[in-house]
């Protein structure tokens, strides 16, 4: 059951669309008023688990943490960082009984769950005006499934976006694009489309192609597309501001730009130097945004993925002397902490800078903060609807509840580190209870050089994830999969990826067009795995656990009822193992996974693209007796139960 709570004069979020009763008072939590705003407490039971937040850092379990909701450009990803890219307010604890708590705002918010030992659950809303969402359920699982139901359905991406993509920051001309396509496939090793980065713009500016390196675009992504891989462009939030070029002179005579305390455009530096950011938040200028994708459209282009949109400021209008070299060397001399003390101080102001105009409601940005990246993503999707009769790709770096309707996330700019694997494990479940079915890291880490084993490891996690994508730095070593010698591993779990395509794309769908999660924690069906977060279930076949361990050629498994084990290392290896615990050796050239009992899982013959996926002949292993393949064009909107076929043993 789910109530909600009006508190003073709320921003229309957008994030639940379900009808949903009002009701006076607060049932669950203390409610105490301060100047600042709301906070908002709950006492804990000794033993309650507290999962949600999406994106931020810590464990599944949230207790003992504090966390911010401000979304932020960050490549922090440390435990001592509360702000990440995105802001998922949503709360469930799981104890005696099951309870939800979204925090419906898109103000800064902060939440402190058995902070320091309080034994409480401490909210506190930077704002007086707020929806709060309760959920009652009987389990954790039920009380997430309500949330997504609330929320409304999720993205569909077309098929081809669950192939694997290779992306780094650096690849600019069509050479670029033509040796990684070549060394995908002169290796055997699948690939479905190749991320471009900024390098592929005019000065990096949205909405252009370097002309030197593609004069004809459209005749380069036929090119690309006869060898069955598609491009997938980078945009970002910021318009340059350049007089005299068409989309900058459209914004200015649109009054499409967020506005400065003067009343001028407000103007930050970012990628291109000096921007303007689309007022996302006004209809007017989300359709203007959104029909700009026409650009690429017309040119054969059919995926994207968002960025800079927390909005991410280099420097602005009002950092006076900030682009003076001298000023900057002496910055990069201050020790780091004052250096992001100085730079957060410098981020706050700007943020209190700028304005919305809401539809006529002006507001000040730093008070609607969280959701500039949700409604970029919204601008976008709105728009490719409008452009393309199919569906779209269409990933974002920040996001809101609400956002998994119009398109995907990854999580940013990690790093090459063991432990930001474990973060990408901890972060996909999460991610899923808030409604981000379609969701990925930069597999191989986007900072640092990636290992040969890392990379092996995260890819062998990443087959799960329904974002697959190889993504780094420009300043880091290769790592596309044939950048480390023998690639015999590489293609090994690559092509258990797109053996397992059938089940990822059968289970995601089914989990979207029923307001499913698509990953769960363990706990979410074994109760007593509480404490086991580096196991997930995925879909509702498989359980995995991934080797997570530098330089580790075995982990500990918890099998929570009798399973069958599959090993996969170019053929498939099953037994029947009972429930307990053991040491399951992994070796780097094989995945290993469990099927749950009474369940199926179908696999698909070696392809080396969606273009050539066949759902014609299965083999299904496992010791169940059906299942529920979901079958379309992978393009089609038309995307109901109706597509799914009963498959028998
Ligand atoms: C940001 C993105 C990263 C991208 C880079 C250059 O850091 O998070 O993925 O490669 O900008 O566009």
């Amino acid at each position: 059951m789910i109530t909600k709570y009006i508190f003073g004069d709320p921003v229309e979020t957008g994030a639940v669309t379900a009808a949903v009763e009002d009701v006076s008072g607060v049932a669950r939590f203390q409610v105490e008023r301060d100047k600042g705003g709301i906070a908002f407490r709950l006492p804990l039971g000794a033993r309650d688990v507290v999962y949600g937040l999406g994106e931020t850092m810590g464990r599944v379990n949230k207790r003992g943490g504090r966390y911010i909701s401000f979304n932020t450009d960050t490549a922090d990803h440390e435990d001592s960082n509360p702000s990440l890219y995105a802001s998922h307010n949503f709360l469930v604890v799981d104890g005696e009984a099951a309870f939800g708590a979204f925090f419906d705002t898109p103000a800064r918010v902060v939440f402190e769950i058995d902070y320091q030992g309080s034994g409480e659950i401490y909210v506190h809303c930077d704002t007086q005006d707020l929806r709060l969402y309760q959920i009652e359920s009987d389990t954790a699982l039920g009380v997430c499934r309500e949330l997504i139901a609330a929320v409304g359905r999720c993205y569909l991406p077309p098929l081809w976006a669950f192939g694997y993509g290779q992306s780094r920051f650096g690849y600019a001309a069509p050479e670029d694009f033509r040796k990684v396509a070549d060394g995908y496939q002169k290796n055997s090793l699948p690939l479905d489309y190749i991320c471009m980065d900024i390098d592929y713009m005019e000065g990096y500016r949205d909405f252009s192609f370097n002309q030197k390196n593609f004069p004809d675009i459209g005749a380069f992504v036929s090119e690309m597309g006869s060898r069955g891989i598609r491009l997938v462009p980078i945009v970002d939030a910021g318009i340059k501001v350049e007089p005299g070029e068409a989309v900058y002179e459209e914004g200015v005579r649109g009054g499409y730009f967020c506005r400065n305390k003067e009343g001028g455009f407000f103007k930050a530096g970012v990628w291109p130097g000096m921007t303007h950011f689309p007022d996302f938040l006004n209809t007017r200028a989300r359709e203007w945004f959104g029909g700009l994708y026409k650009f690429y459209t017309d040119a054969g282009i059919e995926g994207f993925w968002n960025d800079m949109n927390e909005p991410a400021i280099f420097y602005s209008e009002y950092a006076k002397g900030l682009k003076n070299p001298l000023y900057q060397l002496i910055l990069g001399m201050l020790p780091g902490k004052r250096r992001k003390e100085k730079k957060a101080r410098e981020l706050l102001r700007d943020y209190k800078s700028f304005f919305h105009d809401m539809d006529g409601r002006r507001l000040r940005h730093y008070d609607v903060h969280n959701l500039f990246g949700a409604m970029m993503t919204r601008a976008t999707s709105e728009g490719l609807e409008r452009l393309l009769d199919h569906r779209f790709m269409l990933f974002s770096r920040s996001s809101y509840i609400g956002a998994n309707r119009y398109g995907g996330v990854w999580t940013g700019d990690n790093s090459s580190k063991w432990e930001h694997l474990r973060l990408n494990v901890r972060h996909m479940p999460s991610l899923n209870m808030c409604g981000f079915l379609y969701s990925g890291a930069d597999t191989g880490g986007f900072g640092g050089n990636c290992t040969r084993e890392l990379l092996l490891r995260w890819l062998a996690f990443s087959v799960f994830t329904p974002l697959m994508r190889n993504h780094t730095s420009k300043f880091t070593q290769n790592q596309e999969a044939y950048s480390f010698g023998d690639v015999e591993d590489f293609r090994t779990v690559l092509r258990l990826r797109y053996r397992l395509l059938p089940y990822i794309y059968s289970e995601y769908m089914k989990a979207a067009l029923t307001a499913d999660m698509y990953i769960k924690p363990l706990s979410f069906v074994y109760p007593e795995a509480r404490g086991i977060e580096d196991q997930l279930l995925v879909g509702d076949s498989l359980m995995i656990a991934p080797v997570v361990i530098e330089g580790a050629l075995s982990r500990r498994v918890y099998i929570p009822e009798d399973m069958t084990e599959v090993r996969y290392n170019g053929e498939f290896t099953c037994r029947p193992v009972s429930k307990g615990e053991y040491t399951v050796e992994v070796g780097l050239s094989e995945v290993v996974f469990y099927i749950r009992p009474g369940k199926l899982l179908p696999i698909g013959k070696i392809i080396s693209n969606t273009r050539e996926y066949d759902v014609s002949d299965l083999t299904l292993l496992g010791d169940g007796e059906t299942y529920e393949l979901y079958t379309d064009d992978g393009l089609t909107r038309d995307c109901t139960l109706e597509n799914i076929r009963v498959l028998r043993k």
